[in-house]
């Protein structure tokens, strides 16, 4: 099976191309490898590589800055995947797995999401987000995937696991938010979920993927500081104390409530995430306690 990784040095791009089934054929590429906003060069790739999967994991993630630079998250997460979309319709037989957000819900539910409820996105990233979803599902029907997720999270760069990280090595108290719910999702619990859609050629449509269970951003800060400490990443256990998001405030609004129900995907591809602990616990272990100094 060929398959065309984009955004391969993001958070999910790199764990996908670590948890590659030994059958893929990859083909993996970058933002300087290949900008999906470029055309002429996402046409060439498609053409020449003839891929029978596409899986997008570039996209514009500054949420708070994409208030400001609107035309540049719409263009990555909307008008770039259409570009896929419409590349792989090309091609003919090629399916495109394509990443979004549970921010593309309002968060005013009290049950997790479904994939059939309405979506409201309260902030621009959102808003592109679903603008992404959206093109790629007219461009390419039957043969589009899109894999929602929420709260990723990888032992690399530029993600609250990290920021948690640096603050708690400073040894300064951490206020957290405890008034946003959601399910954290390590990046490579969503990277083995893709690859398992990419191996399910009758899987299509829309689909939400997190690991199981339940936090606020608060509890996520908790967990990690007591697991920080079990495996070797701060010596001591650092103070986490829960705020409101208004004492908090930030360029974008974010949904007070995230969780979306994976039940009909765990169905669909025969694979059951595991809880966001477990996960976590998993990700620490995989940082060098050398590399937190
Ligand atoms: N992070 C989350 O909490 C979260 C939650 C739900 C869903 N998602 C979705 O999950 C997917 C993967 O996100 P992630 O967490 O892995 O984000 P990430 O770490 O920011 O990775 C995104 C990658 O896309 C690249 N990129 C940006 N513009 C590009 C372009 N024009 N052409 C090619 N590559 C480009 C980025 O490169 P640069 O770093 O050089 O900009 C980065 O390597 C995205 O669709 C995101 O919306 C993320």
């Amino acid at each position: 099976m060929r398959v065309l990784i984009t955004g391969s040095g993001g958070q999910v791009g790199r764990e996908l191309v670590r948890a590659a089934p030994p059958d893929a054929e990859l083909r993996a590429l970058s933002r300087g490898e290949l900008d999906i906003g470029d055309e002429a060069a996402v046409w060439a790739v498609v053409k020449e590589f003839m891929p029978a999967v596409i899986i997008n994991a570039a996209a514009y993630t500054a949420v708070d800055r994409a208030e400001t630079e609107r035309d540049l998250a719409w263009k990555v997460n909307a008008t770039a995947p259409r570009l896929l979309a419409q590349s792989a319709a090309a091609q003919g037989g090629c399916r495109l797995i394509h990443i979004s957000s549970d921010y593309v819900f309002s968060g005013e539910s009290s049950r997790p999401y479904r994939t059939d409820d309405g979506p409201g996105p309260i902030n621009e990233y959102g808003r592109s987000k679903l603008g992404g979803e959206r093109a790629v599902q007219q461009a390419l029907g039957a043969m589009a995937v899109i894999v929602r997720s929420s709260w990723v999270y990888s032992a690399h760069e530029r993600n609250f696991l990290h920021t948690m990280l640096r603050l708690m090595r400073e040894g300064r108290p951490v206020r957290v938010v405890a008034d946003q719910i959601g399910a954290p999702t390590s990046a490579a619990s969503l990277a083995s979920a893709l690859w398992a859609f990419a191996s399910r050629p009758g899987v299509s449509g829309l689909h939400h993927w997190t690991d199981a269970g339940v936090a606020s951003w608060y509890d996520f800060a908790v967990s990690i500081a007591d697991q920080a400490v079990v495996a070797g990443l701060i010596p001591d256990r650092v103070e986490v104390t829960p705020i409101a998001t208004e004492e908090y405030p930030t360029a974008a609004r974010r949904p007070a409530f995230s969780l979306l129900d994976t039940r009909p995907t765990v169905a669909a591809v025969g694979t059951r995430p595991a809880h966001w602990a477990r996960e976590l616990k998993a990700t620490l272990q995989s940082i060098r306690p050398i590399q937190a100094t």
